[in-house]
C-alpha cells in the first residue's frame, strides 16, 4: 500500500523541493483543482457531460455504438452475454479481423500514405512509416507465418526492441489469427522461456540485438541458451537491428527481413469471431509464476478505441501522438499498437532511452514532430524532475496539448510539475487507472469535462461502474477501501490463459462472481473522485512495472547456498517502490560480494528491471510460531518504522538482528 514521497492520499509536500518550484510547493499546499482550460472543452472529443448519465443508464448500449464504429466482417447482434460470471462475452456473433481494422480500412479509406509511426531510432536514424507500407510488411510477415506452418490459435512469441517490425509483427499474427505473446525486451531470456513454455508457443520473433546506449546487446544468441527449453518453438524468425550476425540453426532460424521480402504481398486476413483470442500478455501475480492474461478480439478492439479517442481526445488528422511506453506492456499493446492504429492516428515512436545521449532527447523529439500528446509514466516524470527543468526549457514544447499519465499514483509534486514545466499550464492531465487485466482505461478524466485533481485518476470512463468496498463487501461512499469494477467491460480480460480455477480464484472470489477485485486499495473523497492507493496483494510496483514478491524471492534461493528469502517493497523516490530482500545463506556460504551475485543474479534470470535496490544477509527471518514470515515487520525494519508488538514471533530477538544488519549495510 505505499506510494511515493507526497502521497496522493495525504498530497502532504515533502521538505525542500528537488527541482526549486518554489511555486510547486505553493500549490501543494492550496489543494489547488484544475478545470479543463476552456479553449480546450470547446473542442473536445467528449463535451457534453451527459454522456456519463447516458452511458451509466444504458452501458450495453453505449458500448455497443463504440463498437459499431469498427469495421465488423459480419455485425454483431448480441452485445453483452453474462449469464455465465465471470466469464463475459461480448459481441459474440460478430465476425471481424483486428488488423484489418488497423490498417487496410484507413489504406481503403485514402489514408495509406498518412504516417503511422515516426520511428527514432537511438541514434539518429529516423523512419516514417505509413499505414501503406505498415499493411505491407504486416501482410508480408502474416504470409511468411502461414508458410511455415503457423495460422489460427497458435502461440507466437514476441521479444523485440522497439521498432517498426514489431508492430508489424503483432499485426501479422492478428492477421492470421495467430495469438501473440509478447514479452517486454528488458526480461531475460529465462522469463522468455517460462513464456514460452506456458504458452506452449510454436514460434518467437526476436532481434539479433538491442542497442542500448550505443552498444548492441545480443538477443538472439542470448535466446540460444534457454532454445533447447522450449520444445514447443519450432521457428524463429530474427529481425536484423544492430547487424551483429547470430548464429542461425537452419531449419529453425529464418531471417526476418529475407522471409518478408520474398513474401506475397497479400494475405487474406482470417475471419475472427469477436471472442476468439486476440493476444496473451504476461503479468506478474501473487505467485511466483507469472498470469497469462487473455485478450480476445472484438470487445478489447471496442475498449481501446473508445478510451483513446475521448481520454486522448485524438483528431486523428492533426494530432501527433506519443505513448512513450514499450511495446512489451499493456499500455504498448493498447495505446501504441491497437488503439492509436484502428483510430487511424499519427504517432512517435522511439527506440532508446530518455536520457541519450542526452536529457533533452524526449523534447528534442516533441519539437522536432511538433507532438499534441505525451502519455508517459510518473517514474519518468521524476527522473525528469530531477535532471532539471532547463532540459524541457531548452525545446519548443509548445504544441503540447495534452498529457497523459499511468502505471503507479502520480504523486502531486510530479503532477504539479508536469503541468507547468511540460504542459506550460494550457495542457489538461489525465492521469489514466488501468491494468493488463483491464485491457483499457478505467478511471480518468475526460480532458475536455472533468476538473482534475493532482494525484486523482478522478472518475471512471463512461460505461465503467467502479466502487470502494470494506471487507465485509459494504459499499464506502468516502473513505478508504478495496477498489472493484462492478459491471462487465468489453475489454476485460476473458481468463488467465488455461487456467480458469485462477482467474475465479484470483479476481472473481473475494467478494461475490460479478465483483471484480482489481488488488489495489484506493480511497473516494465528497466529490467521487477515486485516489488509488496501491496493490494489497504480494505485487510491487517498481518504475510503474508489476513485479511479484514470490518470484523474486524463487529467483533469489534459485542460486547456490541461499536457504530462504524474503522480498518487500518500500517507497522510493524516484521509482515509486523499490525491492528489498532479506536472504537467509546456508552456512558457510556467506561472503562480502554475495549481495552484489546475488542481485545480478535476479537480474539474469529475471530481467534488470526486477534487480533488488538492497539485499541484506541474515541469520533467520521473522516468522511466527506457525512458520510464516511477518513481511510487515520486515517492511518496518526496511522502512525505519517502530515495529510494535513482536510477541507472536517464535523468536522476538530476530528483528533486532535484522534491523543491525539492514542499518549497518550502506544503502545503494
Ligand atoms: O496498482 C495499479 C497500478 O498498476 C497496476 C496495474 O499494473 P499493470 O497491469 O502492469 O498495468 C500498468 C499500466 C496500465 C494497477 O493495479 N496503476 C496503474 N495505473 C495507475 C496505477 N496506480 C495509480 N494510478 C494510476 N494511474
Amino acid at each position: 500500500m505505499e506510494s511515493g514521497q507526497d502521497t496522493p492520499d495525504n498530497g502532504a509536500p515533502t521538505k525542500g523541493s528537488a527541482t526549486g518550484h518554489s511555486e510547486i510547493d505553493v500549490l501543494l499546499h492550496t489543494e489547488q483543482t484544475f478545470p479543463p482550460p476552456p479553449g480546450f472543452a470547446a473542442q473536445a472529443n467528449a463535451s457534453d457531460p451527459e454522456i456519463y448519465d447516458q452511458a451509466a443508464s444504458d452501458p450495453e448500449a453505449f458500448w455497443s455504438e463504440w463498437a459499431r464504429k469498427l469495421e465488423w466482417i459480419e455485425p454483431f447482434q448480441q452485445v453483452l452475454d453474462w449469464s455465465n460470471p465471470p466469464f463475459a462475452r461480448w459481441f459474440a456473433d460478430g465476425k471481424l479481423n483486428a488488423s484489418v481494422n488497423c490498417l487496410d480500412r484507413h489504406v481503403e479509406g485514402g489514408l495509406g500514405e498518412r504516417v503511422a509511426f515516426h520511428w527514432e531510432g537511438e541514434g539518429d536514424e529516423k523512419r516514417a512509416v505509413t499505414y501503406d507500407e505498415l499493411l505491407d510488411l504486416t501482410q508480408r510477415f502474416g504470409n511468411v507465418l502461414r508458410s511455415h506452418g503457423i495460422g489460427k490459435g497458435d502461440v507466437v512469441g514476441i521479444y523485440l526492441p522497439m521498432l517498426p517490425e514489431t508492430v508489424a509483427s503483432i499485426l501479422a499474427c492478428a492477421r492470421i489469427g495467430a495469438i501473440h505473446n509478447v514479452v517486454f525486451g528488458g526480461f531475460s531470456p529465462e522469463s522468455v522461456k517460462d513464456r514460452m513454455a506456458f504458452s506452449e508457443a510454436k514460434a518467437l520473433v526476436t532481434a539479433d540485438a538491442t542497442l542500448r546506449r550505443g552498444n548492441a546487446i545480443p538477443m538472439k544468441d542470448a535466446l540460444e541458451d534457454v532454445m533447447g527449453e522450449m520444445p514447443t518453438v519450432e521457428r524463429v524468425f530474427v529481425v536484423d537491428r544492430c547487424g551483429t550476425g547470430p548464429g542461425m540453426t537452419e531449419g529453425r532460424d529464418f531471417s526476418w527481413q529475407d522471409e518478408v521480402a520474398g513474401a506475397e504481398p497479400t494475405c487474406e486476413p482470417e475471419v475472427m469471431d469477436a471472442e476468439d483470442p486476440l493476444f496473451i500478455l504476461y503479468t506478474s501475480g501473487s505467485t511466483g509464476k507469472p498470469k497469462g492474461i487473455l485478450h480476445t478480439t472484438g470487445g478489447y478492439l471496442t475498449g481501446a478505441t473508445a478510451t483513446h479517442e475521448l481520454v486522448f481526445d485524438l483528431k486523428p488528422e492533426s494530432d501527433v501522438y506519443w505513448c512513450a511506453a514499450d511495446i512489451g506492456w499493456i499500455t504498448g499493446h493498447t495505446y501504441i499498437v491497437y488503439g492509436p492504429l484502428a483510430n487511424g492516428a499519427t504517432s512517435v515512436m522511439y527506440e532508446g532511452a530518455p536520457d541519450y545521449p542526452t536529457p533533452a532527447r524526449w523534447w528534442e523529439i516533441i519539437e522536432r514532430y511538433e507532438v499534441t500528446t505525451l502519455y508517459t509514466a510518473p517514474t519518468a516524470i521524476r527522473a525528469f524532475m530531477k535532471w532539471g527543468s532547463e532540459y524541457p526549457e531548452g525545446s519548443d514544447l509548445s504544441s503540447l496539448r495534452l498529457l497523459g499519465s499511468v502505471g503507479e499514483p502520480i504523486n502531486p509534486r510530479a503532477w504539479l510539475w508536469y503541468h507547468r514545466v511540460i504542459g506550460g499550464e494550457r495542457c489538461p492531465i489525465v492521469d489514466t487507472w488501468w491494468q493488463t487485466e483491464t485491457g483499457s482505461i478505467m478511471i480518468t478524466p475526460l480532458p475536455g469535462l472533468t476538473t482534475t485533481k493532482p494525484g486523482s485518476a478522478t472518475v471512471p470512463f463512461p460505461g465503467v461502474q467502479a466502487k470502494i468496498l470494506d471487507d465485509e463487501g459494504v459499499e464506502i461512499s468516502e473513505g478508504a477501501g478495496y477498489l472493484v469494477l462492478t459491471h462487465p467491460w468489453p475489454s476485460m480480460t476473458r481468463g488467465i490463459y488455461r487456467d480458469d480455477e485462477r482467474f475465479v480464484e484470483t479476481y472473481w472470489s473475494r467478494y461475490d462472481s460479478q465483483t471484480y477485485a482489481v488488488g489495489d486499495a484506493a480511497r473516494i473523497d465528497e466529490d467521487g473522485y477515486f485516489w488509488v492507493i496501491g496493490r494489497i496483494d504480494d505485487v510491487i510496483n517498481v518504475s510503474g512495472h508489476r513485479l511479484s514478491t514470490m518470484e523474486i524471492e524463487s529467483a533469489i534461493v534459485s542460486h547456490e547456498g541461499i536457504a530462504e528469502a524474503a522480498v518487500v517493497g518500500i517507497p522510493d523516490e524516484m521509482t515509486g517502490q523499490a525491492i528489498v530482500a532479506f536472504a537467509i545463506c546456508e552456512s558457510g556460504t556467506e561472503s562480502d560480494a554475495m549481495e552484489d551475485v546475488l542481485r545480478d543474479h535476479v537480474a539474469e534470470k529475471i530481467g534488470k528491471l526486477a534487480r533488488p535496490k538492497r539485499i541484506v544477509l541474515a541469520e533467520d527471518l521473522p516468522k511466527t510460531r506457525s512458520g510464516k514470515i511477518m513481511r510487515r515487520l520486515l517492511r518496518d525494519i526496511a522502512e525505519g518504522r517502530d515495529l510494535g508488538d513482536v510477541t507472536t514471533l517464535r523468536d522476538p530477538g530476530v528483528v533486532d538482528t535484522l534491523r543491525r544488519a539492514f542499518d549497518g549495510d550502506a544503502p545503494r
